[in-house]
């Protein structure tokens, strides 16, 4: 496993037990986007009080940076991936949606998160959900099985981001829609950000341009690539030089 791989993982394996100590409903200190005690970057408030109540789960569980749910019109029927599906809150928030007849997968690479999701799923009481251990630039899932995938501030944890792209692509049947919230760099990172490793794993030095993200989009094939800002970080240095954004696209029919 590489250096960077493997300062992802511990660092998720350690918030899988934080998160799973923490009564539902209760916030962790300012959670927020890929670190527990991190800032909020664009996912509180995002998800209907409703649907968290029908699941049985409280958005503390969230390590999102948005609602890659909210970015897909999901239909009983469907079938839906998310990619670094962490403790599962937007897999089973779209399995809900997707019943009668769809299904929604989670795939992740940390056994604590999985074992964290697998135990949501339980209280939840849905059953149309299954997450399977994997990483995402290699997904354990057939060529195109898949109508939306979604993901979660994840993507931009991956060294190599063009696989993950090419990864999505292969999954979706034609017409399938790729709907992530990710973080990007907005303005160049000093170079000693760029290299921390922690840094890396708080989803801030593995951001790239919008405009490399589209170029990654389009290579793989897919297209009507959409971008939009909704929120940018403001830990002091780093001010408004990384964001959290909505990406869509499709792939072609
Ligand atoms: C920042 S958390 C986001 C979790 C979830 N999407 C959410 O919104 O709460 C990142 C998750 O992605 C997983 N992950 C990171 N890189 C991965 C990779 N290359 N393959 C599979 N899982 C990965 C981590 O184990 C962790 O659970």
């Amino acid at each position: 496993m590489s250096e960077v791989r493997e300062a992802v993982r511990s660092r998720y394996a350690g918030v899988a037990k934080q998160l799973k100590v923490i009564p539902t409903g209760q916030t962790i200190a300012e959670a927020g986007c890929c670190q527990a005690d991190g800032p909020d970057c664009g996912c509180s408030g995002s998800y209907s009080l409703d649907e968290l109540k029908e699941i049985g789960l409280s958005e503390a569980v969230s390590l999102g940076c948005g609602n890659p749910t909210m970015l897909a019109q999901l239909e009983p029927g469907q079938v839906v991936l998310d990619l670094g599906s962490g403790a599962g809150l937007d897999v089973l928030l779209s399995a809900r949606r997707v019943a009668p007849g769809g299904h929604a997968y989670g795939v992740d690479m940390t056994d604590e998160m999985l074992e964290l999701a697998n135990g949501n799923a339980k209280k939840s009481g849905v059953s149309n959900a299954t997450f399977l251990k994997g990483t995402i630039e290699n997904i354990p899932l057939p060529d195109a099985s898949i109508d939306v995938v979604i993901s979660n501030c994840v993507i931009n944890l991956a060294e190599d981001k063009g696989a993950v792209i090419k990864e999505a692509f292969r999954v979706l049947r034609p017409g399938g829609l790729f709907a992530v919230a990710d973080m990007v760099e907005l303005d160049t990172l000093d170079p000693t950000v760029k290299k921390s490793l922690d840094s890396w794993a708080g989803c801030i030095s593995g951001t790239i341009p919008i405009d490399d993200y589209r170029k990654a989009l389009i290579e793989a094939g897919f297209e009507d690539t959409h971008f939009e800002v909704h929120a940018t970080q403001s830990i002091p240095g780093l001010d408004g030089k990384v964001g959290s954004a909505y990406i869509r696209a499709k792939k072609p029919t």
